[in-house]
C-alpha cells in the first residue's frame, strides 16, 4: 500500500498536490513518501517479528540519504556493494555492525575500508576473493568476518538480467564446491566464518524459488555444524517483487511465513536484504508533456524526464503505470511516451493507453522509487533530477537538482590544448 492517492482529480503524495512540488521544484522530479517508507518497512519487518532477524536494506534499489537515514531510524541495517555505498551509509549513520558486504568483484581499498570500519560480514563470491581478504585482515592484523555467497542453482524465473542464482550466473560459488570453499576459508588465519549466504534474483513474484533455495542452504548449514562450524547467519538475499501492473506478488507476511517455516528450528540469524518491496511503490517520477506528436502511423507523447533519469523501461523493457497527475476527463488515446534522448530507446511507454495530455501536463511514473534515481545517469549531459521526500503535509529536497556546473565537475582542458585567443593555431 502506498500514499499516492486522488482528491478530486488530483494526484497526492500524501497530503502534498504533486502539482505543487513540480511547480516549486520543477520537473522531472522524484518524490518519494516517507509514510509509505516507513510502513513498508515495518511491514516487512515485523512479519519476521517471531524470528532473531536483521533487515539490510539493500540500498542499490534508493541511495538517497534522507530514505537510509529513515531506516536507520527504523533500525535497519544495509547491503552494500562498493566503497560508496559504505560512504553514504555512514554518512546516513549506519550502525557498521548492521552492514553486509556483498559483490563478485570488490577491491582491495574497498575491502580495507570495509574491515576498517567494523561491518558484520563480507559475503564472499569467490575463493580468490577468500584469499585477498585473508591477506588484507592479515596486514590489518584483523580477522574479517565472512559468509560465502552460495550459488544454489534455483531458476527465479524472473527477468534474466536479474536473475542470479542460477549456475550459469556470474554471482556466487556453486553449492557443489561450497564445502570446498569453506574448508579454505577455515585454514586462513584472518577470516572468521560466521555465515551463510544466497541471493537468487529480484522482482520475484512467487514464493516457491525462495523456499527451495532456502531448503538447499538449510542443509548446507547442517553440513557445516556437522563439521564442527559455527553459523550465526543466514543471508536470503533480498528479490520479493512489486506490483507494478497486474503481478500478484506474495505479501511479505506470506514471504515470512514460508521461510519461517522452512527454517524450522535452524538456530540463525536470519539476515534479508530487500530493495525493491520496501522502495519501489513509496517513489514516483513527475514529468512534464512537452509535445504531443501526431505521425500517420502513431502518436509520440515527448516529456522532459528520460531514459537518464529512469532506465528501466529502455533497460528491461519493464512495465511502469504512468498517471496524469490532474484528472482532465479528455478521453483517452494510445501513444509511445517518450524522452527528448536521441535514442530510440528511450521512452517510458509504448503503445500505452493514457488520459489525452497536452503540452504541459504533468505526468507521473509510477513504482519509480526502486532503481530509478540510483541506475540514473548524464546522458546526453543532461542534469539529474531533484529527489523530494514529502512527509505528511511537508516537503523536503533531499537532492537538489543538478546544475551545470556539476555536469563538468573533474574535468580538465589540459595546457596543451590551451590557446590564447587570436593567436595562430
Ligand atoms: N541483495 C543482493 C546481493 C542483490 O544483488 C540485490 C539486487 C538485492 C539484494 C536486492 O534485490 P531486490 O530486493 O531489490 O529485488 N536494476 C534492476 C534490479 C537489479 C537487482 C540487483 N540486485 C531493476 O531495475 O529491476
Amino acid at each position: 500500500m502506498d500514499y499516492f492517492t486522488y482528491h478530486d482529480a488530483e494526484l497526492f503524495a500524501e497530503e502534498v498536490p504533486v502539482r505543487r512540488i513540480a511547480r516549486e521544484i520543477g520537473t522531472p522530479v522524484y518524490i518519494y513518501s516517507l509514510g509509505t517508507l516507513r510502513r513498508h518497512f515495518r511491514v516487512f519487518d515485523q512479519a519476521f517479528a517471531r524470528i532473531p532477524h536483521l533487515i539490510c536494506f539493500s540500498m542499490k534499489a534508493n541511495s538517497n540519504l534522507a530514505v537510509l537515514r529513515a531506516f536507520v531510524n527504523e533500525g535497519g541495517g544495509f547491503d552494500i556493494v562498493s566503497r560508496g555505498e559504505l560512504f553514504r551509509a555512514l554518512r546516513a549513520g549506519a550502525d557498521p555492525k548492521k552492514i553486509v558486504f556483498s559483490g563478485v568483484g570488490k577491491k582491495r581499498e574497498e575491502i580495507e575500508h570495509a574491515l576498517a570500519s567494523g561491518i558484520l560480514m563480507f559475503n564472499v563470491e569467490s575463493e580468490q576473493e577468500l584469499v585477498v581478504l585473508n591477506s588484507i585482515a592479515s596486514q590489518m592484523d584483523k580477522r574479517a568476518p565472512i559468509s560465502l555467497r552460495i550459488n544454489p542453482d534455483v531458476d527465479p524465473q524472473t527477468h534474466p538480467y536479474i536473475s542470479t542464482g542460477m549456475k550459469k550466473s556470474k554471482f556466487g560459488i556453486d553449492i557443489k564446491r561450497s564445502m570446498d570453499g569453506y574448508r579454505n576459508a577455515l585454514a586462513l588465519s584472518h577470516l572468521e566464518v560466521v555465515g551463510v549466504d544466497c541471493h537468487i534474483g529480484s522482482q520475484l513474484t512467487s514464493i516457491p524459488p525462495f523456499v527451495d533455495a532456502l531448503s538447499r542452504v538449510k542443509i548446507f548449514v547442517q553440513a557445516l555444524r556437522n563439521e564442527g562450524v559455527r553459523i550465526r547467519y543466514l543471508d536470503l538475499g533480498g528479490g520479493l517483487g512489486i506490483r507494478y501492473r497486474e503481478e500478484e506478488p506474495p505479501h511479505p507476511e506470506q514471504y515470512a511465513e514460508a521461510l519461517i517455516e522452512e527454517l524450522h528450528g535452524l538456530d540463525v540469524t536470519l539476515i534479508l536484504e530487500p530493495g525493491r518491496v520496501i522502495v519501489g511503490n513509496a517513489g514516483i517520477l513527475v514529468t512534464e508533456v512537452l509535445y504531443v506528436k501526431e505521425t500517420e502511423e502513431k502518436k509520440f507523447v515527448v516529456v522532459d524526464g528520460g531514459m537518464n533519469d529512469l532506465i528501466r523501461p529502455a533497460l528491461y523493457g519493464s512495465y511502469q503505470a504512468i498517471r496524469p497527475v490532474t484528472e482532465a476527463g479528455n478521453g483517452k488515446i494510445v501513444a509511445d511516451v517518450v524522452g527528448p534522448i536521441c535514442e530510440s530507446g528511450d521512452f517510458f511507454a509504448k503503445e500505452r493507453e493514457i488520459a489525452r495530455p497536452k503540452p504541459g501536463d504533468l505526468l507521473a511514473v509510477m513504482s519509480a522509487g526502486a532503481y530509478g534515481f540510483t541506475m540514473a545517469s548524464n546522458y546526453n549531459s543532461r542534469t539529474r533530477p531533484a529527489e523530494v521526500l514529502v512527509d505528511g503535509k511537508d516537503f523536503y529536497v533531499v537532492r537538489a537538482r543538478e546544475r551545470l556546473e556539476d555536469l563538468i565537475l573533474g574535468e580538465v582542458i589540459p595546457p596543451i590544448l590551451e590557446y590564447a585567443k587570436g593567436s595562430e593555431v
